[in-house]
């Protein structure tokens, strides 16, 4: 595998397997420039997304980009230009049919994938053991990748203990370098826990000011589970972009509703993963570093929490 970062000697196994070449102590670790592959003279790019620790010793970028919807040329666009303006966390998953522009466009970046933060999701028409594996290098193949970041069971349906145990395996072969759930209820979570022989580094759920999750956040604190919110703009629904609390806020820190709610996950200690097709928006969404919402702001954004799904259809 070209690795782009040779000057360190490490080999790929030992990389996929330690993530010790850039764990330091402390939660948040700010990154580093990032280097462009490809040329004589790659150019560091400026990246300024804090990364935290998952409970495996690997890090991953606390706010990263969502790909769902974003298939063909235009996926390959929005990967690209998402990498371009600073994200490394790149989320993709089988069933959005988008794997092999979301491959295309980190070829298109010129960003080497150690540089990156990958994640892709089981479907569950592929859950069990068998399926599992084979959906795997599937993903693998549409994504042109050798390895994986992180690999998620999508949802809790068929058969979850033999998709563990495939997973489990392929982490410990070197093929995926952390291995985690989504959309799994604090009892369906402590059923796999019953069973796993490696705990699940995240939980990826429906989370947003609407449906802020407070049960599922307590529980997987004290489980040692990463929290990460899918949708951390509820995809526009219930009028967030117009919501006129947020936007009050957003006045006080000269900062946008979009930055407000991204803001407010990260002082949660929970990774996003925004999707937007628009560079601009992109670009708007990574800002959100240089101020911090006071305690009264998370207080009253507390306050909008209706506590339900804005997914119904989702069921
Ligand atoms: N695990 C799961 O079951 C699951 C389920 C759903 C989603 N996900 C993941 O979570 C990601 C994010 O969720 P999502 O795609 O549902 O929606 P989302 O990120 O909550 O919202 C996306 C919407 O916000 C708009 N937007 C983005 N930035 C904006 C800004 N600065 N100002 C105004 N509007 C802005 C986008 O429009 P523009 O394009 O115009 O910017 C788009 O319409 C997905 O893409 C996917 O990767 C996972």
């Amino acid at each position: 595998m070209e690795t782009g970062n040779k000057s360190n000697g490490m080999k790929r196994r030992d990389f996929l397997r330690t993530g010790a070449v850039i764990a330091t102590s402390g939660m948040f670790v700010a990154l580093n420039g990032t280097r462009v592959s490809g040329s004589s003279s790659a150019k560091k790019v400026k990246n300024p997304v804090p990364e935290i620790k998952l409970h495996n010793g690997i890090k991953m970028p606390i706010l990263g980009f969502g790909t769902n919807t974003l298939t063909g040329d235009v996926g390959e666009r929005c990967v690209a230009d998402a990498i371009s303006v600073g994200y490394r966390l790149i989320d993709t998953a089988h069933i959005y049919g988008n794997e092999e522009a979301v491959g295309a466009g980190i070829k298109k970046s010129g960003v080497n994938q150690r540089e990156l933060f990958i994640t892709s999701k089981l479907w569950v028409d592929d859950s069990g053991y068998e399926g599992t594996k084979k959906a795997f290098q599937t993903t693998l193949n549409k994504l042109g990748l050798e390895y994986l970041d992180l690999y998620l069971i999508h949802r809790p349906r068929g058969d979850v203990k033999g998709s563990w145990k495939a997973m489990e395996e392929l982490y410990e072969a070197g093929k995926i370098r952390a291995i985690g759930v989504s959309n799994f209820e604090p009892d369906q979570m402590a059923e796999l826990l019953s069973y796993a022989k490696i705990k699940p580094v995240i939980n990826q759920i429906e989370t947003h000011v609407f449906f802020q999750e407070h049960i599922a956040y307590e529980y997987l604190k004290e489980t040692g589970v990463q929290m990460q919110a899918w949708s951390p703009f509820a995809a526009g629904r219930n009028g967030i972009f117009s919501n006129t609390v947020l936007a009050a806020i957003g006045k006080k820190y000269g900062k946008s509703i979009a930055q407000v709610c991204l803001r407010w996950h990260f002082q949660r200690g929970i990774v996003a993963i925004p999707r937007s097709s628009q560079k601009v928006h992109m670009a708007e969404n990574l800002d959100i570093f240089d101020f911090k919402l006071e305690k009264t702001d998370m207080q009253t954004i507390a306050k909008l929490d209706l506590n339900k799904t804005q997914f119904p259809e989702w069921g």
